[in-house]
């Protein structure tokens, strides 16, 4: 990796033209190889947020044009919004300072940019000062060229007289400027995650907010899309798309502000955390892309940065799971285990996991959610040998073992809570609630940050050939208090906890770095991009129903890429809806495939049908884990049909899957159109994943890819859970 650091004093500060003091006297660009983000400061050094959008190569056309609004109206535009002086609307910053004052007027010091990865990162750091005190923030942003991607970040450093107190210190500030705005995100609860929001902004602030500071995705996801002017549409118009790098407690404000812009606010939810004297804060970074072409491009852009730097091995290739949770709840045994272990290798999957009920002590075995949690030694009963004879079993059987632990929690009826109740969250005197019978550790304290990785650590050396880690988290913060922070650091807890937990991921990361390992809380509650920095893949929801998972899935891939959400094939009847193995299977093809049951209950065709869908994902699966992904239809718009496609990067072939959910009459079969191959390629279509022989009239021919985008393709659906599943092909 080439680095290549040099310094700009007062960048392009020679085209100070203009005396006023409300014209812009110079500027910085950030830019990727089709957007540009673009700062100016006036004559005394106020720093602004000009522009997001497409490229603009020349920088030095804002000089002196812009004219802002006059002193007595405030503060317009400022690059990263801190309360105090002439600026009234939403911060980004605000700070206590060390004698109680309560302003911040950040000043332009000097800019500084290197480069790496071959150039194509650039990383461009803007300093600023307070006007009285020495107080400090550096901007730092991060632009991925071919991914067209920006991160932000801020790093504040106290270097007054005494300790100050952050109560507003976002990771990044965006402004813009559009007639309308349409804010899409992502929220819902267990078994419902990842519901698509859409609405309009008007003028106030809208936030995006968690507080439950462990398993937050499963209500809000810490991501957004920004149609600009009209609804987002997938193929048209302006988008810009967001994701914080955070694991913990995050706010992201909307800001319509009174001179009629949009401000984007993100970081961790605001809080009064202490800052001593000569301490520095760096905050998480924030993801963001501009798309001219809908949102569908903006999801791609964020897929190929989180393949190549946002997600933990982004471009290894994820083997298949079957994991036995569904199938044997807590009832988990050795004889049951050799059961699954014969079957997942006849079905020919690659890593075997086992779920929760393994561990706990002789008073508190793990029977249930009720007891044991937090005691992680072998439960004897159910296996008297060990893990260590089944882990070997599995690896003979050709494939890999993977185990389930919870590590950051404790039921009250473990040996762990009882031995160390100063160990549990919660403050003294008060009663702690529970949730699924558990309380939570306090990972701010080094001690428990130890006995985590100590979990992790010697789960690990109960056998070499345990390579896999489903690594859950099943409740939330309620009654924050730690018997480890001091008292008038309570309020850092939110902080330190997330800091303490990735203490433990990088010292695993550092001794273990080729386990894979899922992150799990109640399903979906871990879908951020500061998981996927240390961990493979996460659970995409409890919710295994194939109908709900086209809904979730539609919704996480807004955002992250399919090969990191882990879509597993249930029995049939999985929450209520019975469907074929063929939909199932269809569906879980679309992300990161497995299999959640205990394989012997299935009807013997069924079975048939599991193990050729195996073999075709590993056929496929390089195009749907690291191609472009287009969704062709949402669920979330159409009664009827919902519709995804994966193209490799060099459009040589594609993956269609097609789905009619609700029975739409037989009269109603719409072409539907594919998207993202050559035009001018001819591609062979051969209907897959079938038992028997294709119905679809266009199974078997060689089309051109214009046709195939411009006419689409037809299909003889005539009853509710159809699916077609197309493999197509370049022919040359
Ligand atoms: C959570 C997970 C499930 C399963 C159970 C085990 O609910 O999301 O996949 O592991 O815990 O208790």
């Amino acid at each position: 990796m080439k680095k290549n650091i040099f310094t700009i004093l007062s960048i392009l500060s020679a085209f100070t033209l203009f005396a006023g003091g409300y014209k812009t006297t110079g500027v910085v660009d950030v830019s990727t190889n089709d957007t540009s983000m673009i700062f100016s400061y006036t004559k005394n050094k106020t720093p602004h947020f000009e522009y997001y959008g497409k490229k603009i190569s020349n920088p030095k056309d804002f000089i002196g044009l812009r004219t802002l609004t006059p002193s007595e109206m405030g503060e317009e535009n400022p690059l990263y919004s801190a309360r105090g002086g002439k600026n009234y609307i939403e911060p980004a910053l605000s700070v206590i300072h060390f004698d109680g004052d309560l302003n911040t007027e950040l000043r332009f010091v000097d800019v500084k940019k290197s480069t790496s990865d071959n150039g194509n990162i650039e990383t461009t750091t803007i300093s600023l000062k307070d006007t009285k005190y020495n107080f400090l923030v550096d901007l730092i942003y991060t632009a991925h060229k071919k991914e067209n991607v920006i991160t932000q970040r801020a790093e504040i450093t106290n270097n007054e007289d005494g300790d100050i107190t952050l109560q507003n210190f976002a990771s990044s500030y965006v402004s813009l400027r559009a007639k309308k705005y349409f804010l899409t995100h992502i929220n819902g609860q267990w078994a419902y995650e990842a519901n698509v929001s859409e609405d309009e902004l008007t003028r106030g602030t809208k936030s995006i907010v968690s507080r439950k500071l462990v398993r937050t995705t499963l209500s809000e996801n810490p991501a957004f899309m920004l149609a600009l002017n009209t609804p987002r549409n997938e193929r048209l118009g302006e988008v810009i798309a967001g994701a914080l790098v955070w694991n913990g407690n995050y706010k992201i404000d909307f800001d319509y502000d009174d001179f009629m812009q949009l401000n984007i606010i993100s970081g961790i939810a605001p809080t009064n955390y202490k800052l001593k004297k000569g301490e520095k804060f760096i905050t998480p970074e924030m993801v963001l892309t501009y798309s001219a072409n809908g949102s569908g491009q903006a999801s791609r852009n964020l897929h190929d940065w989180a393949r190549n730097y946002g997600i933990y091995k982004g471009n290894q290739q994820r083997p298949i799971i079957l994991n036995c949770w569904e199938g044997t709840g807590f009832d988990v045994n050795e004889s049951i285990m050799y059961e699954i272990i014969d079957d997942a290798a006849e079905l020919g999957a690659e890593i075997y996991v086992m779920d929760d009920g393994w561990f706990g002590s002789e008073k508190f075995p793990r029977d249930n959610a009720k007891a044991g949690l937090g005691d992680w030694q072998i439960n004897k009963r159910k296996f008297p040998n060990g893990i260590a004879p089944i882990a070997d079993y599995t690896v003979k059987k050709g494939m890999r073992f993977g185990i389930w632990i919870e590590p950051e929690m404790a039921n009250p009826n473990s040996e762990i809570a009882q031995k160390h109740p100063d160990w549990i969250v919660g403050a003294k005197g008060r009663e702690k609630p529970t949730i699924r019978y558990q309380w939570l550790l306090d990972l701010s304290n080094p001690e428990v940050q130890d006995f985590v990785f100590g979990v992790f650590d010697s789960v690990l050396k109960m056998s070499k050939n345990i390579t896999y880690i489903k690594w859950d988290a099943n409740r939330h913060l309620e009654q924050i208090g730690s018997n480890f922070m001091p008292a008038d650091e309570q309020e850092r807890f939110y902080i330190k906890y997330v800091e303490g937990l990735n203490n433990v991921y990088k010292r695993i990361r550092a001794k273990y770095p080729d386990i894979l390992v899922q992150a799990c809380a109640s399903g979906g509650g871990r879908i951020d991009y500061a998981s996927l920095k240390y961990c493979e893949e996460v659970w995409g929801s409890d919710n295994t129903n194939p109908f709900c998972r086209l809904f979730i899935q539609y919704g996480e891939s807004l955002f992250y890429p399919m090969k990191a959400i882990g879509a597993h094939v249930p029995k049939s009847g999985s929450r209520g809806i019975e469907t074929s193995m063929k939909f199932r299977t269809d569906v879980a093809m679309m992300g990161r495939f497995g299999i959640e049951m205990r394989p012997k209950n299935l009807p013997p065709d069924e079975y048939k049908e599991l193990k050729r869908a195996v073999g075709i994902y590993k056929r496929i699966r390089n195009i749907v884990q690291d191609g472009d992904m287009y969704r062709l239809i949402s669920p979330f718009e159409d009664k009827n049909f919902a519709a995804n496609m994966f193209v490799s990067k060099d459009k040589s072939k594609a993956v269609a899957f097609i789905f009619q959910h609700t029975f739409a009459s037989v009269y109603y079969r719409p072409f539907i159109k594919l998207e993202g191959l050559d035009p001018n390629k001819k591609y062979k279509v051969v209907e897959s994943n079938i038992s028997g022989k294709s119905n679809a009239p266009i199974h078997n021919r060689i089309v051109s890819g214009e046709y195939l985008m411009n006419q689409g393709i037809n299909n003889r659906f005539n009853k509710s859970f159809m699916s077609v599943m197309y493999e197509i092909t370049e022919v040359k």
